[in-house]
């Protein structure tokens, strides 16, 4: 399946909560949400079911709360959805835990209006409750804690999700060359400018990912998305088995 950018009225009405915040969050929110393949694809592929709960793990500044919460109170007509994507998930409530007060303050003050359906926690993925989900997101985070910091993570969500849930969980590809490595300089750049300090990266070949997923009891998909960038970025669709007897929920 290629990949399409999200539809213009769309990417107008979900950066539009950020705009009252100043340039830079309005900004970097357009960019974001339409230059990152992450976001349409997920809403392309169907891969956030309507209604579920959300815990999105280094959620900066709540892109994918803005982006599902745009998504209600609008017919697919109205909103002009592709006629080949997935149906839109309404009503999702998302839960997003990140460690920059600045990008919580943002968070919280663009989705306010969300009301219960956008809460966000400032706190250390590696110490904070992850509570129930049905979907984990853990976009471009994992590989600032050491591995054994991931791996504890990767327990903590397995053990979160319901029964038939799903993580979506995307990585650069330590294997992939060049690609990865100019991943990893701009990655470096970004996070030094967001106010981080510059300390190493614990990346993994891809197989290692997938082999760990596997594992902690998941079956993975790995589809590339990195469509239109330079990068290595793979996106693990890792889903847990239904309960015994039970549909499968995604
Ligand atoms: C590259 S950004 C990705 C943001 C978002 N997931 C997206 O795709 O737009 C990585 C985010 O993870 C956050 N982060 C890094 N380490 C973290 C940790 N230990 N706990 C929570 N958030 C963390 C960063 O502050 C940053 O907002």
């Amino acid at each position: 399946m290629s990949s399409a950018p999200l539809p213009p009225d769309l990417l107008d009405q979900a950066t539009a909560p950020y705009r009252p915040l100043g340039q830079f969050a309005w900004r970097f929110a357009r960019g974001k949400l339409g230059g990152d393949p992450a976001f349409a694809g997920l809403l392309q592929r169907g891969l956030i079911p309507a209604h579920a709960r959300l815990l999105d793990i280094g959620c900066g500044q709540g892109l994918l709360a803005a982006l599902l919460g745009s998504l209600d109170g609008q017919s697919t007509a109205e909103r002009n959805w592709p006629t080949d994507w997935a149906a839109a998930p309404a009503l999702c409530q998302v839960h997003g835990i990140e460690l920059m007060p600045r990008d919580v303050e943002r968070a919280r003050t663009a989705l306010a209006h969300l009301g219960e359906r956008a809460r966000f926690t400032l706190g250390n993925m590696c110490t904070t409750d992850f509570g129930q989900a049905d979907v984990a997101v853990i976009l471009d985070v994992l590989h600032y804690v050491d591995y054994p910091a991931q791996e504890d993570v990767l327990r903590r969500v397995q053990a979160a999700l319901a029964p038939g849930g799903t993580l979506l969980l995307r990585v650069g590809d330590a294997s992939a060359g060049l690609p990865f490595r100019i991943s990893n300089w701009v990655d470096a750049v970004v996070t030094f400018v967001r106010g981080h300090r510059l300390t190493r990266l614990y990346c993994r070949p891809l197989g290692d990912w997938q082999a760990l997923l596997c594992q902690l009891g998941f079956r993975v998909e790995p589809i590339p998305m990195h469509q239109g960038t330079p990068f290595a970025n793979i996106l693990l669709v890792a889903r847990l088995a239904p309960p015994a007897g039970g549909p499968e929920s995604h």
